[in-house]
């Protein structure tokens, strides 16, 4: 499927000027998260696409969370001295240099040995924290030796009772800032594309493996310099010693985590763990109502990417009324289809508190390790802070000014 955000046809006639992203080897010349995007098409095979694009069943939940932001059009305002403007948000109690969150991804190395460290790296780097997913192939210990990472630590619930009061235990030991339990992915989503890639729970197909040697270079930073497939070293003590292949230790966890998860769970995580919590997955009002009882720090309104429970309403839908209902009690952060500063800018202007970036940063990472998810974020910075002086917002408050944003439907 093309970019559903593709609106550039109208500057061609008849095909002329050809319009094409930058694929090359020079990050630099990045000029959108779609250059890194077609840069990581270059080098990734296809199995490994699959895997970072695909969402489940016909998709359509996946295409909603970008079309979503073309509903909503800007109404600048002129001569506004934006001179001082800045980007610099609260975010659970710490500043951040703008309101943006690395996503937690499972399963990173694929597209590069120590992807979770290089992604962590950049995201301290640029001033925003850094969610890493039980799913990671690193040690959360191992991430959080990061200078000056926000570190904040993405729970799946599966197995015994031990297993998830273990995870907290570390998380708060290492220095985790913040809980994020994600509630929407207790059962797999059916991701058809990426089944089709693989032949078995214990191997890849043929034409994976052929596929895989054609891509040299990330053969290269993948499989030669991790000395093999990744290894989900965060969970790897849990998994019994016959299930810790690459693709068998991922279904047994998958068929281990228990579909009766429900708010008495969330009740007994609660009184774990003191620190911030946020639940990643909401997308229903009575929801984000009975998270401000169950004593919550924040919601995180998310469709998973369009990866679990095809045909969602994208969290930009809710965003508006999710606000009303939480007021200022709760922290307010969307996560589904960021690819553009513009994006940033409409969500904050609806009333979000912060929106997370999953696939943006990672394809920085498939195009150039931390060189290029620091690419990725410096670009989503300057072009959400040259928006917003575009549209005559001086400050973060402005940006909540209604008049701002037009729903054109
Ligand atoms: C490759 C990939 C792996 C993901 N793994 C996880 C995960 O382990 N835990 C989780 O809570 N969400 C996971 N997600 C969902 C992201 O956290 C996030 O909600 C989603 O990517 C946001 O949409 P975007 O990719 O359009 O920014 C994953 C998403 C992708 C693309």
């Amino acid at each position: 499927m093309g970019d559903p955000l593709r609106t550039n046809d109208v500057a061609q006639l008849d095909g002329s000027p050809r319009r094409r992203f930058y694929s090359g080897p020079s990050l630099h010349r990045a000029a959108a998260i779609a250059d890194l995007r077609a840069m990581a098409h270059r080098r990734m095979p296809r199995f490994v696409l699959e895997y970072l694009e695909g969402g489940a069943e016909d998709e359509a939940g996946l295409a909603r969370d970008r079309l979503a932001y073309a509903d909503w059009r800007f109404a600048p305002r002129q001569l506004v001295d934006v001179s001082g403007r800045t980007l610099e948000a609260d975010l659970l109690g710490r500043s951040a240099r703008l309101p943006l969150v690395i996503a937690p991804t499972g399963l990173n190395g694929i597209f590069r040995h120590g992807g979770d460290l290089m992604l962590a790296q950049a995201a301290a780097e640029a001033g925003i924290p850094f969610v890493q997913s039980t799913m990671s192939n690193e040690r959360m210990e191992d991430l959080a030796r990061i200078d000056g990472l926000r570190h904040w630590f993405q729970l799946y619930v599966f197995g015994a009772d031990e297993v998830w009061q273990e995870l907290l235990r570390r998380a708060d030991a290492c220095g985790c800032e913040t809980l994020v339990l994600t509630t929407n992915a207790q059962i797999f989503g059916n991701r058809e594309w990426s089944k089709r890639t693989r032949a078995s729970r214990t191997r890849p197909s043929a034409s994976t493996v052929l596929d895989a040697a054609l891509h040299p270079r990330w053969m290269a930073s993948t499989l030669l310099a991790g000395r093999g497939l990744p290894v989900f070293r965060n969970v790897l003590d849990f998994i019994p010693r016959e299930h810790r292949g690459f693709f068998e230790s991922a279904h047994w966890i998958r068929e281990h985590q228990p579909s009766s998860l429900d708010w008495a769970d969330l009740d007994r995580i609660r009184r774990r763990w003191s620190k911030p919590l946020l639940l990643k997955g909401i997308l229903h009002p009575d929801d984000l109502r009975r998270a401000v009882d169950a004593g919550v720090d924040g919601v995180v309104l998310s469709s998973h990417g369009g990866r679990q429970l095809d045909w969602t309403i994208a969290p930009l839908d809710l965003l508006p009324q999710a606000r009303e209902i939480v007021g200022d009690r709760l922290a307010l952060h969307v996560a589904g289809g960021l690819r553009r500063g513009t994006d940033l800018l409409k969500a904050l202007a609806l009333g979000a508190t912060a929106v997370w970036a999953g696939r943006a940063p990672l394809y920085g990472l498939c195009a150039g390790g931390t060189q290029g998810v620091r690419r990725a974020l410096d670009i989503l910075h300057k072009e959400a802070l040259d928006a917003m002086g575009l549209l005559g917002a001086a400050s973060l408050a402005d940006l909540s000014d209604g008049s701002l944003l037009q729903r054109m439907r």
